[in-house]
């Protein structure tokens, strides 16, 4: 097993340090255009250390993109934040994604030479444009190709309710669907404690609150640290949905695919609730929603779509 690892930055140091950690792999890469070398520094700094921790992972970092050749499994972190220029101007959103696509392009062609048949998970922002922009270049079947959202929103949310509700977020079970942004949807019905409905712990008012706090969490994070945001949950997360695969548990967790009439969508990628194992994307659940959930979903899904048609005019 290989894996590679796109983007050396934040998640990406996170991811690397983790897989060598937990040995997911026999070997692992990461591959950043940043230079003198970023990624090799990264990875000689972890290799150098991983005698004191007797991890026998191959661990390679380059430039180059022939460096993830033969990969199994790639996790994508390429892009960039949004921050002011030298001069002092902060480009416009649409300049960020133009930006960031010309970026995946790069990814995709790496992925297309180097490791065609790789499941690819996908992590950088705007999650739902990159993730319909790798579709878009790479074409693989619809089980190779995942975005990184629900499980993140998801642990969020389960950690704002455990200490809501004064208990071990081991006992907390939640699920968030849709695209990831402000409109992405907090599941009540699906979040459980020990099983039992979560309104026996929490009122609804504080369910409100917490709710409104998970679609924002991100930013909440980003205000926190100055610059930069959020890294080490983003990783774990993906890691989570990582072992899934390598271990082929068939785990059940919420992922950004392609809907091909579930739910009513045809094409668009959203996050909803799949089974993942070895071949990635094996089952696609489909929850039953309430009215309310319905509509809130329709609004989430409204904006996937307009950010995705956004990814069509942005010509390659
Ligand atoms: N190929 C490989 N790596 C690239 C490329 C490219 N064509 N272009 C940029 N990169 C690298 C950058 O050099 C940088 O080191 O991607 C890395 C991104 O790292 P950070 O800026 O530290 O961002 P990080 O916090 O890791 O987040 C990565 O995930 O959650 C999202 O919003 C986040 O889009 C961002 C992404």
């Amino acid at each position: 097993m290989k894996i590679a690892v796109i983007g050396g930055g934040n998640i990406g140091g996170v991811l690397i340090q983790e897989i060598v950690r937990r040995r997911l792999a026999r070997y692992v890469s990461l591959v950043d255009v940043k230079g003198p070398d970023l990624s090799k520094g990264k990875c000689l700094d972890i290799a150098e250390g991983a005698p004191i921790i007797s991890s026998d992972v191959v661990v390679e970092g380059a430039k180059e993109y022939d460096v993830i050749a033969g990969a199994d499994l790639v996790i994508n972190t390429a892009g960039v934040p949004r921050a002011a220029r030298p001069d002092g101007t902060i480009p416009t959103r649409e300049e960020l994604l133009a930006t960031n696509l010309k970026i995946t392009d790069a990814v995709s062609e790496g992925i297309s030479k180097f490791c065609p048949k790789a499941i690819v998970i996908s992590i950088a922002n705007p999650l739902d444009a990159i993730v319909y922009r790798l579709n878009m270049n790479l074409k693989p079947s619809r089980e190779r190709l995942m975005g990184m959202a629900g499980v993140l929103d998801s642990s969020r949310y389960r950690y704002f309710v455990a200490k809501e509700a004064g208990v071990s977020l081991e006992n907390v079970e939640a699920i968030v669907l849709g695209g990831h942004g402000d409109d992405m949807l907090p599941i009540r019905s699906a979040c459980r404690i020990a099983g039992m409905p979560v309104e026996k712990f929490v009122t609804a008012e504080k369910l409100d609150a917490i709710e409104a706090r998970t679609r924002q969490a991100g930013g909440e994070v980003v205000k926190l640290l100055g610059s930069g945001s959020a890294f080490v949950s983003p990783a774990w997360a993906a890691l989570e949905m990582a072992e899934a695969i390598i271990y082929d548990k068939k785990k059940i967790m919420p992922v950004c695919t392609q809907l091909k009439g579930e739910y009513g969508v045809d094409g668009l990628f959203i996050g909803v609730p799949v089974v993942l194992g070895a071949k990635g994307i094996e089952k696609i659940i489909v929850m039953d929603l309430t009215e309310k959930e319905k509509e809130a979903f329709a609004k989430s899904i409204a904006s996937v779509k307009k950010s995705s048609d956004e990814v069509l005019s942005v010509a390659k």
